[in-house]
C-alpha cells in the first residue's frame, strides 16, 4: 500500500509537467496535439519517469524539477512506441491504457506522426534538464542508444520477424532484453548520471535495471496469459503466436524466472546501501503488479 501511495504520488507530479511540456491541443494544426495529448493522458504507470527520480534522489539529487523535463521525455518516447506497437502493421492493438488505441481514434497515418511527434518532442525536452551539460550529453547517449537499433527498434523487429516461429532461449533474451529492458536500464541510470554519481553506483543502476526490465517484460508476457482485461487495459490472450516467455516456460516456469530477475535486480540495488530502499520496494511491486 505504501508503495502503491508513493507511486501514485509521483506520476502525478511527472503527469503536471507533462501537461505543462506538451503543446496545448489548440496549437495548430490541432489534431496532431490532440492525438498525442489523447495517448499520453489515457492512462499508464510512467514507470521509467519514475524510476529515474528514485534514481536520481538515490544517488544524492536534490532537485527533482531539474531533471523532470527529462523524466517526462522518457514518458514521451515510451508512448511513442506504444502507439506504433499497437499499429495494425504491428500487433494490431485496439485498446491501450483502456481507451481505444491512438489509431482507432485519429487513423494510421495521425496515429503515426503523433508517434514521430512524441518522439522528437522528447529530445527537446531533454535540451531543457537543468544539469551541467556534461552530464546531460552523457545522459542523451544512453538514452539514444536504448531506444535505436542497438536497443527498443532492435527488439521490435525481432519480435515482428519471429512471429509465428518456434521460440528459442537465445533469441527470447534478445527479445525482451532490447524492446524493453535496455529502456528500463537507461531509465535507471540516466536518475545517477543526471545526478553526478560515481562509476560504481552508475553501474548498479545499469545492471540493477537491465535485470529489472527482463522481470518487467516477463510478467507483461504472464499478464496477457492470466490478466484480467479491464485491470491490464490491454486486449488479452493476444501473444498467442509470439515469442514469450510463457511460450516457452509456461506460466511457472516464467513466474519462476520474474522472481529471479527481479531478486537480480534486488541485489544490484541494493549496491547504494541504505538509499536503494524504494527501489527494492519498486522492483517487488513490478513483479507483483496485476495491471
Ligand atoms: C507496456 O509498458 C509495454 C512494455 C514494454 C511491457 P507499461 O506496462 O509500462 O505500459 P504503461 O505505460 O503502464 O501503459
Ligand atoms: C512492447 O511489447 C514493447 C514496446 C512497445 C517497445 P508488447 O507488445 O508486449 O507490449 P504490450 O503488451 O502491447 O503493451
Ligand atoms: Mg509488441
Ligand atoms: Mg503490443
Ligand atoms: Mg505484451
Amino acid at each position: 500500500m505504501k508503495t502503491k501511495k508513493f507511486l501514485e504520488r509521483l506520476k502525478v507530479e511527472v503527469d503536471t509537467y507533462m501537461d505543462k511540456l506538451l503543446p496545448p491541443d489548440t496549437v495548430y494544426p490541432s489534431v496532431i496535439h490532440e492525438a498525442m495529448r489523447y495517448s499520453i493522458f489515457a492512462g499508464g504507470k510512467r514507470i521509467r519517469p519514475i524510476l529515474l527520480l528514485v534514481c536520481y534522489q538515490a544517488t544524492g539529487g536534490k532537485e527533482i524539477e531539474k531533471v523532470m523535463p527529462f523524466a517526462c521525455a522518457l514518458e514521451l518516447i515510451h508512448t511513442y512506441s506504444l502507439i506504433h506497437d499497437d499499429l495494425p502493421v504491428m500487433d494490431n492493438d485496439d485498446l491501450r491504457r483502456g481507451k481505444p488505441t491512438c489509431h482507432k481514434v485519429f487513423g494510421e497515418a495521425i496515429a503515426i506522426l503523433a508517434g514521430d511527434g512524441l518522439f522528437s518532442h522528447a529530445y527537446y525536452l531533454m535540451t531543457l534538464t537543468d544539469v551541467n551539460k556534461k552530464r546531460l550529453l552523457e545522459a542523451i547517449k544512453i538514452i539514444s542508444n536504448a531506444i535505436g537499433s542497438l536497443g527498443i527498434v532492435g527488439g521490435q523487429t525481432m519480435d515482428i520477424k519471429m512471429k509465428g516461429e518456434r521460440p528459442d532461449p537465445k533469441t527470447l533474451r534478445y527479445i525482451h532484453s532490447r524492446k524493453t529492458a535496455c529502456f528500463i536500464s537507461a531509465s535507471c541510470e540516466i536518475g545517477g548520471i543526471l545526478a553526478g554519481t560515481s562509476r560504481k553506483k552508475r553501474e548498479a543502476l545499469r545492471k540493477g535495471g537491465l535485470y529489472l526490465g527482463m522481470a518487467f517484460q516477463i510478467v507483461d508476457d504472464l499478464l496477457d496469459v492470466i490478466g484480467d482485461e479491464k485491470k491490464v487495459g490491454k486486449r488479452l490472450r493476444k501473444d498467442k503466436d509470439k515469442v514469450t516467455y510463457p511460450a516457452l516456460y509456461g506460466v511457472n516456469g516464467s513466474r519462476f524466472r520474474a522472481k529471479a530477475y527481479t531478486e537480480l535486480a534486488i541485489k544490484n540495488f541494493q549496491k547504494l546501501g541504505e538509499a536503494s530502499d524504494k527501489l527494492v520496494e519498486i522492483s517487488k511491486y513490478l513483479e507483483q503488479r496485476m495491471f
